[in-house]
């Protein structure tokens, strides 16, 4: 079946998937049997455009990308309408993280799946706030709720746990989950200053909307509680993770870091001990000779203690445009295999 697929927000991660949907449409049809027209992209700043036949993505992103709001197969439909109403069989929720209310990724979501379309989502939102309720919507409706972009961006971790790890019971997973910051500190280590290499990180895609949700540590925050309720059932609230960022960091404080052969990480863990979950983000100074100290850049990585493998570590891209593109990608194929 020809997937009609939605975007809900036209910004790095919608023009990310569109860019690979458009470049890689003949490999994906030849290896994969997948087809599929974009249909539908509703965002607030370039207005709502629906072709039930397919859209104009070249100019779209050409457009978006000259910040001009889009001209062609405009529609009056309000969001929600469309959402419930066009031909689309999968939403793809792209719009800003709001790990406080959750809007309007959660009503985007809730209607979606109630309309009984799948809904792949990078938006950690819905994810850390109401995934057991949304996942059972989704199963009442019999449609997918896909999520592994929310966590790594396409760095498989969800899908991981989920898949290739299924039956292996995990009591801790704890690394670097926020790309921005550990970009930060290594930048900073450098001799950048801290609101000279935010800048960047925002330029380069990496940072949320609003950058506060990195560095003080939230959208890490909100990754543990991902975690936490996905892989071990804790049933927890992302408030009940204690939560520390970056902000008071100074040079001192890398220098001295430094002259003790340290280097300062961001750390988010969820453990189950004493049949009890524990939970942190905070930053901790670890040895040069330690595994994570040589993850650098928007790189993340996390470690798994399970039981029948002992630690299995997983390295890759945390943030950015294609790559988070990519769990897009990837989940949207899980849809067209499973569906
Ligand atoms: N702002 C996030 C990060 C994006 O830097 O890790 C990916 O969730």
């Amino acid at each position: 079946m020809k997937q009609k697929i939605g975007l809900l927000g036209f910004g790095t991660v919608g023009r990310g998937i569109s860019e690979i949907l458009r470049d890689k449409k003949d490999y994906l049809n030849k290896k994969y049997g997948f087809e599929y027209d974009i249909v539908a992209v509703a965002d607030f700043a370039f207005g709502n455009v629906y072709n039930p036949n397919g859209l104009d993505i070249p100019l779209m992103l050409e457009q978006a990308g000259n910040k001009e709001k889009f001209t062609k197969d405009l529609t009056n439909m309000e969001t929600l309408d469309l959402v419930k109403n066009s031909n689309v069989s999968v939403w793809c929720e792209l719009t800003f993280t709001d790990l406080n209310t959750g809007g309007p990724a959660i009503d985007h979501v809730k209607t979606a799946l109630s309309a009984g379309k799948h809904v792949v989502t990078s938006n950690k939102g819905p994810a850390a706030l109401l995934y057991p309720e949304m996942k059972k919507l989704a199963d009442e409706n019999g449609v997918k709720f896909m999520i592994e972009g929310t966590v790594c961006a396409g760095t498989p971790v969800i899908n991981l746990t989920d898949g290739p790890l299924a039956g292996c019971e995990i009591s801790k997973i704890s690394g670097i989950l926020n790309g921005t910051t550990n970009y930060m500190l290594t930048e900073m280590e450098k001799g950048m200053s801290y609101d000279e290499v935010l800048k960047i990180a925002q330029e380069k895609g990496y940072a949320e909307a609003d950058p506060t949700g990195d560095v003080e540590g939230y959208d890490a925050r909100g990754k543990v509680t991902i975690l936490a309720n996905i892989v071990m059932d804790a049933g927890i609230k992302i408030t009940d993770v204690p939560c520390q960022g970056i902000t008071n960091i100074t040079p001192d404080d890398i220098d001295f870091a430094k002259k003790q052969g340290k280097r300062w990480k961001l750390i988010g863990s969820v453990e189950k001990r004493d049949g009890k979950i524990h939970t942190s983000v905070a930053p901790e100074m670890v040895d040069v000779s330690h595994p994570l100290a040589g993850v650098m850049g928007a790189t993340n990585a996390l470690t798994f203690a399970t039981d029948m493998l002992g630690d299995v570590t997983i390295v890759g891209p945390g943030a950015g445009k294609i790559e988070t593109g990519f769990s897009i990608l990837t989940d949207l194929l899980y849809v067209h295999r499973n569906s």
